[in-house]
């Protein structure tokens, strides 16, 4: 089954504090983005791929994309301030399609298999999202003293890809706007809708590019795979 992606690329990566978009720190020679698109590059599932960027970084953006063989099914699209607006301006520019992928710049470990999954699943019930169980024991707290300990059996921290039918997300995302809310993740606009979203059991390994140490981890990720390969 066909799927389009939106990818937010807007962002600043102030928490990498690298003074410019982490998106262009290097991964094996190459820019995490190169790494991402690569991904949904290779998929031939993939029929459209819409890059959401700060009019700042186009230029940047542009010789990356001059590196790969292909480009043809990459749109680029000019972001927002906050993520949720950058994904906004990225469904105003899609066209209408079936299944909508939304996934994170910042995320270049994802696996076709999950893709797929996600794909499927979201065709057949209108959302689904990646997610893997939480590891460690969560607690609640304030002014440094906890609270409470949240039952960790139901939790799962969720990541991106998240999958949704077209016109779901649409409506989602325009009833955001109209109520002023801003969620951090697609799916939380969804949620608001009383529309139940799905979990697809993802990676532990899909990490998402944040703060310094995730590089040396993502070095890992990249000599563990080359290993397996
Ligand atoms: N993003 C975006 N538009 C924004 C903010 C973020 O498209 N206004 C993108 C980022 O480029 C990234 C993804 O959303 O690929 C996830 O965001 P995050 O990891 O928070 O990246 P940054 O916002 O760049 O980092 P920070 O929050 O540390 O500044
Ligand atoms: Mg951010």
């Amino acid at each position: 089954m066909e799927y389009q992606v939106i990818i937010p690329a807007a962002g600043q990566g102030k928490r990498m504090g690298a003074g410019k978009n982490k998106l262009f720190l290097h991964l094996n020679g190459k820019p995490i983005i190169s790494h991402t698109l690569k991904v949904f590059l290779e998929d031939e599932k993939c029929s459209g791929i819409i890059l959401v960027i700060q009019p700042d970084d186009e230029s940047f953006f542009k010789k990356i994309l001059k590196t790969h063989r292909t480009t043809k099914k990459i749109q680029i699209v000019f972001g927002g301030t906050e993520r949720q607006y950058s994904v906004f301006n990225g469904l105003q520019v899609t066209k209408d399609c079936s299944i909508i992928l939304v996934h994170d710049g910042a995320r270049p470990f994802i696996r076709h298999e999950v893709i797929h999954q996600l794909v499927e699943v979201a065709h057949e019930k209108g959302a689904a999202i990646a997610a893997v169980p939480v590891k460690d024991t969560i607690k609640k707290v304030q002014d440094f003293q906890v609270m409470e300990t949240i039952e960790r059996t139901s939790l799962w921290q969720v990541q991106t890809p998240q999958a949704f039918r077209f016109s779901l997300l649409l409506e989602a995302h325009h009833q955001a706007m109209q109520e002023n809310f801003l969620g951090t993740d697609e799916a939380s606009l969804v949620e608001r809708l009383q529309i139940p979203v799905q979990i697809v059991t993802a990676d532990y390994d899909n990490i998402k590019l944040t703060t310094p140490e995730d590089l040396y981890i993502a070095e890992a990720i990249l000599k563990h795979r080359a290993i397996n390969k």
